[in-house]
């Protein structure tokens, strides 16, 4: 039989040949981490082509403030459902101080977790094949430490997001990434979005992690986030969450994080049907 260690090891060898193998048969990963490595790139640019920790949250915060920009709203919250170790948090923090730089729009940012790790799964809906209790237990210490400038929201999301609003007096909201994993909880994360039409920019780009997953996650809409996404259009009719159809057609470097991108239209918005194609998303490269 095999020792623990044993087992680890070569499951470290097993991931790192296949990353290897990854990288080898995807030229396209080499292009990102060049153009990470290249100094003075606008942001912009890094927006373009994934080079950038946190590409959805990049492509998520980046586009909102042009919507903003184009639409003259000064500020926009950017939100995270499902924070646990704060690595994408952080990188959301490292993109809102890059577009307060470089398009002048301010972004206030938020997380949202309730700090013991996953709950207890409910249902077959939350996929307890794929997830199991207590996983991504937060150190909060920790996280406030790595933290410089985003409020933590921290208990169960069907406790805190219905007391958001009257508790913070956020600018619109404009980006939002869901990553608390359950159906349950995505579910409830959703009523963020059933608020007064003021809350939001007309359209919030909204980023989805538990849609694709790994190998053996089999997602669909009768389960998990796709399922709560289903829901909720089924609930409302001037708000509604659009995929992005085709969104890695539109993208220099194709990802699988381009599979979990949706749109909230609120079609209700004063500013819903304001013309905003132009956009200025042809920046210099210098
Ligand atoms: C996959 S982790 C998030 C990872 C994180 N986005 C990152 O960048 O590392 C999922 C998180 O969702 C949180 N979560 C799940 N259900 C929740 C609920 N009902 N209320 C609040 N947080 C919840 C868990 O505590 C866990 O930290």
């Amino acid at each position: 039989m095999a020792s623990n260690s044993g087992t680890a090891t070569r499951a470290g060898f097993d991931g790192l040949v296949e990353k290897l193998v990854k990288l080898a048969s995807t030229p396209s990963k080499l292009f990102k981490l060049a153009f990470r490595m290249l100094p003075g790139l606008p942001l912009g640019w890094r927006v373009r082509f994934d080079a950038i920790q946190g590409a959805p949250y990049a492509y998520g915060i980046y586009k909102a403030a042009l919507q903003a920009k184009a639409l003259e709203i000064p500020n926009i919250t950017a939100m995270e459902f499902g924070v646990a170790g704060g690595n994408g948090l952080v990188a959301m923090e490292h993109i809102a101080d890059a577009v307060e730089r470089e398009l002048g729009v301010g972004v206030r940012t938020y997380g949202f977790d309730i700090v013991e790790g996953l709950p207890m799964p409910r249902d077959y809906r939350d996929l307890p094949y794929a997830w199991s209790q207590g996983s991504y237990k937060m150190d909060e210490k920790r996280l406030r430490e790595r933290l410089r400038r985003s409020t933590l929201v921290l208990g169960d999301v069907r406790d805190t997001v219905p007391e958001f609003f009257d508790k913070n007096d956020s600018p619109p909201v404009g980006f939002i990434s869901f990553d608390l994993d359950y159906y349950s909880s995505t579910k409830e994360a959703l009523r963020i979005l059933e608020h007064p039409t003021e809350r939001y920019l007309p359209r919030v780009l909204c980023y989805f992690d538990d849609t694709l997953g790994h190998d053996d996650e089999y997602h669909f809409d009768e389960v998990g986030e796709l399922l709560a996404i289903k829901e909720f259009n089924a609930r409302h009719e001037q708000v509604k969450l659009g995929k992005i159809n085709g969104l890695r057609y539109k993208r220099c470097i194709p990802d699988q994080w381009n599979e979990g991108f949706f749109v909230c239209h609120f079609f209700n918005n004063p500013l819903y049907n304001a013309h905003v194609s132009r956009i200025p998303t042809e920046l210099p490269l210098v």
